[in-house]
């Protein structure tokens, strides 16, 4: 039996990209999934993908900035499918604005899908893992986590509020049997990508980069970070003074 044999998934932001190619990838491994996202139509045919799989599949359309809402898709995937084994917080929004173009208002919505959004989430599924003793919460952050980047205020903001708050989880979960994943991708060709004409280093395909996140989430990884080559880049660039930082930085703008 493999490690995702009848384990039952809960993935945000199910309906495209990332989501749903993970979603897809761990049906044909024998996971059950329980799917949500606000578009309903592209969740169902991911559920007829996952059906004809031979798994278990249900979708919920709802938005993760709704605690309420998240927490009865996870009540009905529970109902339905049975304790849930792992969360994958994915649900996310991306944003390439010069901070003279961002508003107040885009910044919120960023940072409240991208945070609150997975604060929800966890939420919605922690009490039953810690009292059952095991479970697995898994965050798809990004390597715009580790420093800012231009035209990415609100986006590094919140994947850094993502990254931390999943690493303060993981502290407070310890001896539960609740673990946490935290993974980090580089570049991935998706919706959240696609619109943008910026210098991309080490872009991947999609296929690539979901097979690398569920093999890290097999492995129980604590930190994934990819592709090694972008992920060093940014390692290295932590290490920086700021005054060398913000001059590469400026000039490897991943710029429009
Ligand atoms: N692609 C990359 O290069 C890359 C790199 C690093 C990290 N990531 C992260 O990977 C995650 C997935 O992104 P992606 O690249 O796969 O982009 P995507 O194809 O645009 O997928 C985003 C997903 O999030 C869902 N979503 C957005 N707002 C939501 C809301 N308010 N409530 C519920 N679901 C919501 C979308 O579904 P609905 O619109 O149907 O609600 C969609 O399923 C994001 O967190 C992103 O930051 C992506």
């Amino acid at each position: 039996m493999g490690y995702w044999t009848d384990k039952v998934v809960m993935i945000t932001g199910a309906s495209s990209g990332i989501g749903r190619g993970v979603a897809l990838e761990i049906a044909s491994r024998g996971a059950h999934l329980g799917l949500l996202a606000r578009r309903e139509d592209l969740l169902s045919e991911i559920v007829s993908e996952a059906k004809a799989r031979n798994v278990k599949a249900v979708s919920v359309s709802a938005d993760v900035r709704d605690a309420k809402a998240v927490r009865a898709a996870a009540d009905r995937f529970r109902r339905e499918l049975g304790p849930i084994d792992i969360l994958i917080a994915n649900a996310g929004i991306g944003t390439a604005n010069h901070i003279t173009r961002l508003t107040p208002e885009h910044a919120a919505d960023v940072i409240n899908i991208n945070v609150l959004g997975a604060v929800n989430s966890v939420a919605a599924v922690l009490p039953e893992m810690i009292e059952s003793g095991q479970g697995r919460l898994v965050a798809i952050s990004s390597l715009a986590a580790y420093r800012g980047l231009a035209k990415s205020a609100a986006y590094c903001a919140s994947k850094a509020a993502l990254s931390t708050y999943f690493e303060s989880l993981r502290i407070d979960l310890r001896h539960t049997g609740v673990g946490v994943t935290i993974i980090h991708p580089g570049f991935i060709k998706t919706d959240l990508t696609a619109g943008r004409a910026a210098k991309m280093p080490y872009l991947m395909e999609l296929d690539y980069g979901v097979k690398k996140i569920v093999s890290a989430i097999e492995r129980e990884k604590k930190i994934y970070s990819f592709p090694w080559q972008l992920a060093t880049i940014v390692r290295a660039g932590m290490l920086m003074p700021v005054a060398m930082y913000d001059w590469i930085a400026e000039r490897n703008s991943f710029r429009e």
